[in-house]
């Protein structure tokens, strides 16, 4: 992640200075930098000046070089007003430093510990962190205002949105300074509260756990239920597909982090399918088997379906049959609605959950979801299509069939 949210700020005009723990570290991601310009000037979507411009603006160093405190041998930069300099030179003369190391707490910490001592106090401190605390990350340093989440999305070169996260003391001007930052960079940044999942993490989860769900009903088989919300959802990818694309330990590490932190409420419990693919080292594209197997380069289903019949309550049915119609999929078959209205009405739910909580305005949880994730539509305007109370309807009839609160609908269904 390091070396491609350095490609974008270079691309996007900044003078970069990369670092990592090994001098051979940063080399490969120089390398990864380089691979994804030539690739960009064979398509046709670069120049080659603007390659070696690129380039040019990114410097490379290790971490330790960075952090010694021995006075800087850059000159001494303009100082912006108000800035408490206390006259001194600092190591890191730089406006702004994002953090993409490995995810854990008391690494970040020590981290964010020795930046606060080499860069200028003006200087804001980010954190790419997916699913930790940016509140907690800051409480390593001693003004915890310069401290933000600036969470791009994997590839960062090719995925628009960066969540800005505000954690419990991050101030105005450091926010403001990294929205403009990414913004400058040709990046869509929306603002966001330090919650579990942010925005994109947590309204996600239904698509994957519901998805899984399903299959361990025996409801319909991975390559069906991914053709179903690509072709009848507008996905471009189904959940299985893109589970094996990101990883499937990645995702079972979100999904159990988002989980723990809503203190294990069932709406994002981790699927035993999952933990026991995980277990078994089937990861997804990258082990070369998840939910489908790779061998031949074709994706075969690789997870069989033990299919089991069921059957609904006439009163769910007929608020599925609704929900399709207004959803514009009414052609799927009796299951394939079945399978649309739990995975999409899961995502709905969510998104209003997250907004009765505050985690961001309605208009950032939409473009959240539609560039963090390419979904076809942001989910809260989804709803006001479909209509709230036919939304209601079938959350109501899920919540009375299942009745372990999955589908216990947010306030904003409760009031529509
Ligand atoms: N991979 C993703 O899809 C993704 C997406 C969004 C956010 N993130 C977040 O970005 C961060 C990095 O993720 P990643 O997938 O790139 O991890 P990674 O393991 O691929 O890379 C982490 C890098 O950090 C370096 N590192 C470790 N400790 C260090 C230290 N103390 N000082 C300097 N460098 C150190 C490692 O050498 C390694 O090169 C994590 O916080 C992760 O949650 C990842």
């Amino acid at each position: 992640m390091g070396a491609g949210i350095a490609q974008v700020a270079a691309a996007g005009g900044a003078s970069v200075l990369l670092a990592d723990l090994e001098a051979e570290f940063v080399q490969r991601g120089l390398e990864g930098i380089r691979k994804n310009l030539d690739r960009a000037v064979e398509k046709g979507k670069l120049g080659a000046a603007q390659r070696e411009a690129t380039l040019g603006r990114i410097r490379t160093s290790t971490t330790a070089e960075l952090l010694t405190l021995t006075p800087s041998p850059l000159p001494e930069r303009e100082r912006r007003p108000g800035a408490a300099h206390e006259g001194r030179r600092y190591t890191l003369e730089v406006d702004l430093v994002i953090e993409a190391i490995v995810e854990d707490l008391a690494v970040k910490q020590r981290l964010f510990r020795e930046l606060d001592a080499a860069a200028a106090p003006t200087c804001v401190l980010a954190t790419n962190t997916s699913s930790l605390s940016v509140g907690k990350i800051a409480e390593a340093v001693r003004d915890p205002g310069r401290v933000v989440g600036m969470h791009f999305f994997n590839p960062a070169p090719l995925m628009p949105l960066v969540e800005i996260i505000a954690g419990r003391a991050s101030c105005a001007e450091a926010l403001d300074f990294a929205f403009n930052a990414a913004k400058a960079w040709g990046k869509t940044p929306v603002r966001a509260k330090d919650t579990p999942g942010f925005i994109v993490n947590r309204v996600a989860r239904g698509y994957y756990l519901e998805a899984l769900r399903l299959l361990g009903e025996g409801v319909g088989g991975i390559d069906e239920i991914d053709q179903v919300m690509r072709v009848h959802g507008g996905f471009k990818m189904g959940p299985f597909e893109l589970m094996d694309l990101v990883g499937l330990d990645v995702n079972l590490a979100v999904s159990t982090s988002v989980w723990e932190q809503m203190g294990r409420h069932p709406r994002f419990n981790p699927h035993e399918i999952q933990r026991q693919l995980v277990a078994a080292g089937h990861l997804g594209r990258k082990s070369g088997r998840g939910f489908y197997s790779y061998k031949d380069g074709h994706p075969l289903p690789a997870v069989p379906v033990a299919r089991r019949s069921f059957s609904l309550p006439p009163l769910l049915l007929d608020a599925m049959r609704e929900f399709c119609a207004r959803a514009g999929c009414e052609r799927a078959g009796a299951t394939e609605q079945y399978v649309i209205c739990r995975i999409l009405a899961a995502i709905l739910n969510e998104a209003a959950f997250a907004f009765g909580d505050g985690v961001a305005t309605r208009a950032d949880i939409d473009v959240a979801m539609i560039k963090g994730t390419n979904y076809p539509k942001g989910p809260l305007a989804w709803t006001e299509e479909i209509g709230p109370r036919t939304v209601r309807g079938v959350l109501k009839g899920f919540n009375d069939s299942y009745r372990d609160g999955r589908y216990s609908p947010a306030v904003m269904f409760a009031e529509c």
